[in-house]
Parts: structure tokens; sequence; C-alpha cells
């Protein structure tokens, strides 16, 4: 698709993404769209790849996510195919987008993943990176408040072996869920700009458990 007819696609998207998104759950709103769609644009100018993917990708990677449709994987993609499909957008962008969004999610690196490509690696990156440092930590509570999860409990042991089941329940406090989750996030990174982003955001959180561990303890 020739660049002046992309900008329009892009518009409708954020549009779409935006009513669609409208009453979702606080750490998957249409901010963390847009903070995912600015982390991977400021990947992309490091890494390379084809930004109107990247940009659609990054807009339509949780038009539906599994969590709140039980546990469905299918609806996601299908939305974001029926969309693009009244844009115009060529079978091969559409396919590669769909592609993203099925392969995206955290929970697939239980299985080992099935389809790489560099837009996916950068879009991955953004979402994973938005899921730690001080906007994790606030989107870990929201999600555990969310399930009426634990803040923390010493007796409820860290499961480090989870199944993708056992992952997709939820049930846990939220700080395993560092452990489970988000501590594991920066060496899972695909691209060095997304390694080196996830540093200070890595460190950010150890310190955040320790000062947690201070004050429950007293
Ligand atoms: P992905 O978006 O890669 O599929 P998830 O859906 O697992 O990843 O997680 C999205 C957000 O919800 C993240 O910020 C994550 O930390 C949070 N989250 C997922 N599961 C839990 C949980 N059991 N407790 C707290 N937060 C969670
Ligand atoms: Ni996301």
């Amino acid at each position: 698709m020739d660049t002046t007819k992309q900008k329009p696609v892009l518009q409708n998207t954020r549009n779409f993404v935006k009513k669609t998104l409208e009453d979702a759950e606080a750490g998957h709103d249409f901010w963390h769209i847009l903070r995912v769609l600015k982390l991977s644009e400021k990947i992309a100018e490091k890494e390379g790849g084809d930004l109107f993917v990247i940009r659609l990708g990054a807009l339509l990677h949780d038009i539906a996510d599994a969590k709140f449709y039980n546990g469905d994987e299918t609806i996601g993609p299908k939305i974001a195919r029926e969309f693009l499909e009244t844009q115009q957008v060529d079978e091969g962008t559409i396919e590669h987008i769909v592609k993203i969004i099925e392969n995206i999610s955290f929970k697939n690196s239980f299985e080992g993943q099935k389809f790489t490509s560099k837009e996916l690696e950068i879009i991955q990156d953004a979402d994973r990176l938005d899921a730690i440092g001080a906007i994790g930590i606030a989107r870990a509570f929201v999600y555990g408040g969310h399930k009426n999860n634990p803040i923390y409990n010493p007796d409820l042991k860290v499961n480090l072996n989870m199944s993708k089941e056992e992952y997709k329940k939820g049930d846990t406090s939220t700080i395993n869920h560092f452990y489970e989750k988000l501590l594991k996030l920066k060496d899972m990174m695909n691209t060095n700009t997304g390694r080196e982003l996830a540093e200070k955001r890595h460190r950010f959180m150890e310190d955040f458990l320790k000062e947690f561990y201070e004050d429950w303890e007293v």
C-alpha cells in the first residue's frame, strides 16, 4: 500500500481501537496501546522494520485479549482481520498482522512461539517493556485487583514452572507474579534496543520489591 493511503488507514485504526477499548480494564486500555505504539516506534528507529506493519500491529495487538474472552485466543486475530479488510489493506499485510497478534502474548512462550518477524520482535519488546518498571508495577496491581488476588501472601509459594493453563488462570499473589513473569522479561527481549530499555525498568522493580519486604516486615 503506498504511503499516502497508509495515513488514513492508521488514523481509522486508531479510532477503531480507541472505540473498541472504551471500557477496557485499566491495564489493557487505549493508553496501554498508545504507550506500546510509541515504544515500538522508538525501538524501530534503531532496529528498522516496516513501520506500517509495526504501527498497525501495535495498535491492534490487544484488540480482544483472550483473558477477557474466557481464554479464547481466536477472537483478537478475527476482529483485526475483519477490520483491516474494510480498510483495503492487502492480504499479505493482513496475514502478517494476524500472525503478530496470535504470537505476541507472554503465554505463548510456554509452548514455544510459532512465528517471528522483525516487526513482531519489536512490538513484543514494546509490549513487554510496558509490563515492567513503574508502569508495569501499576498494571500488575490493577490486574491483581481486578482478579481480587492478594497483594502478597508469604504462605503462597512462587511457581516458576507454571503451565500455560495455570498462568492463564492468574491464581497467584501479585508479588508472586513478579517472579512468575515480570522479572523474567528483561532476559526475553528480542532486540538490543529493547534489552537496553529494559535494564532501568528491571532495576526499579528490584528496588520496589526490596522496599516492599522491608515495609512488610516493619
Ligand atoms: P501479554 O499481554 O503478554 O499476554 P499478560 O496478558 O499475561 O501478557 O499480561 C498483561 C498485563 O497483565 C501485564 O502487565 C501483566 O503483568 C498483568 N498480569 C497478568 N497476569 C497477572 C497476574 N496473575 N497478576 C498480576 N498481573 C498480571
Ligand atoms: Ni499489550
